[in-house]
């Protein structure tokens, strides 16, 4: 399936397809009276893209933040599976679990788990090439000071680090923009730009929060494509939070919902769409925004 030879694999992950990368397990998270996430469970399989979709409010970045480490559930757990390398005779190596909730957003990034923000975290002054050499830091030996004074092994470093940036700027189409600072860019660059700085930790699994927020249609079907040759191309397996329900519903295997923080829906794609709860959930939402466009309407009358 490959389109041309990758010297690295972007795949962080040494599990076979098909086995649980990521389990949340009974998640429940508050801030005060307002429950964030509500006895949350499902499962995530290594090789897919799994979607998690709800409308504003819903929990969706609540939960991430569960699995990358900033905020720590008051019940439940979250688990990473991980696996040792394959055998040379190809036997899978053998699996580990790693309870999540209770380790720093370091350790849980060291184990594998690279996220995307919703607003864009990216260093605005530095180039797409500095960005994405910095989302590089955690695989590093030498100090980006020795890599940038150019020395004997940490030369070699940053040779190698180097290349697999490439690689990653090869796959996200960034060649056009790798020496402007990420700031003078166009919003959707810059958020390709963020999806590569995650890729260049070689992922285990990799968390996207709305990737395609804030775009119009042409940029969000861009934006779904290279979502897709991120998993085709380099195998990784996702989880993407999107408001749209239309967007995730071609590029996901699996879709998780949340609505006010509750699990209301888990299935396929297909399964989702025709679920009741999930009709119901979305035509509310709509409802509102209708009230809100009809509230902002008249105002403009009476004025
Ligand atoms: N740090 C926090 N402190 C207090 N309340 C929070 C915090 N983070 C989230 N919440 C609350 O938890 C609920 C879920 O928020 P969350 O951001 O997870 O929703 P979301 O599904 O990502 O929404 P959106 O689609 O707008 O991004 C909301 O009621 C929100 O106000
Ligand atoms: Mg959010």
């Amino acid at each position: 399936m490959l389109t041309r030879a990758y010297q690295h694999s972007l795949n962080g992950s040494q599990l076979s397809a098909g086995r649980p990368v990521l389990e949340v397990d009974q998640v429940s998270l508050r801030f005060g009276g307002v429950k964030a996430l509500d006895d949350v469970s499902f499962t995530v399989t290594s090789g897919h893209v799994h979607a998690v979709i709800g409308p504003n409010g819903a929990g969706k970045s609540s939960l991430l933040n569960c699995i990358s480490g900033l905020y720590h559930p008051q019940q439940g757990q979250v688990v990473l599976h991980t696996a040792d390398a394959p055998a040379p005779d190809g036997t899978p190596g053998q699996e580990h679990r790693h309870r999540l909730t209770r380790l720093s957003p370091h350790r849980i990034a060291r184990l594998g788990v690279a996220r995307s923000f919703q607003n864009i975290e990216l260093f605005s002054h530095l180039t797409v090439l500095e960005n994405l050499m910095l989302g590089r830091h955690i695989h590093m030996r030498h100090s980006v000071l020795a890599s940038m004074l150019w020395f004997g092994p940490a030369r070699r470093q940053e040779i190698a680090h180097r290349q697999l940036v490439e690689e990653v700027i090869d796959l996200l189409e960034l060649q056009a923009h790798r020496g402007k600072p990420v700031g003078s860019l166009a919003y959707g660059i810059q958020k390709r730009v963020e999806l590569g700085r995650a890729l260049c930790l070689q992922p285990a699994l990799l968390l996207l929060d709305e990737p395609m927020a804030g775009m119009n249609a042409e940029e969000k079907e861009d934006m779904a494509r290279y979502v897709l040759d991120v998993h085709e191309l380099a195998g990784v397996s996702v989880v993407l939070i999107e408001h749209d329900m239309n967007v995730v519903m071609d590029i996901s295997h699996r879709v998780s919902v949340l609505d006010f923080g509750k699990l209301i829906a888990d299935g396929t794609p297909e399964e989702v769409k025709a679920d009741p709860a999930v009709i119901e959930a979305y035509l509310g939402a709509e409802d509102e925004d209708t009230d809100v466009r009809e509230a902002v309407a008249r105002q403009g009358e009476e004025r």
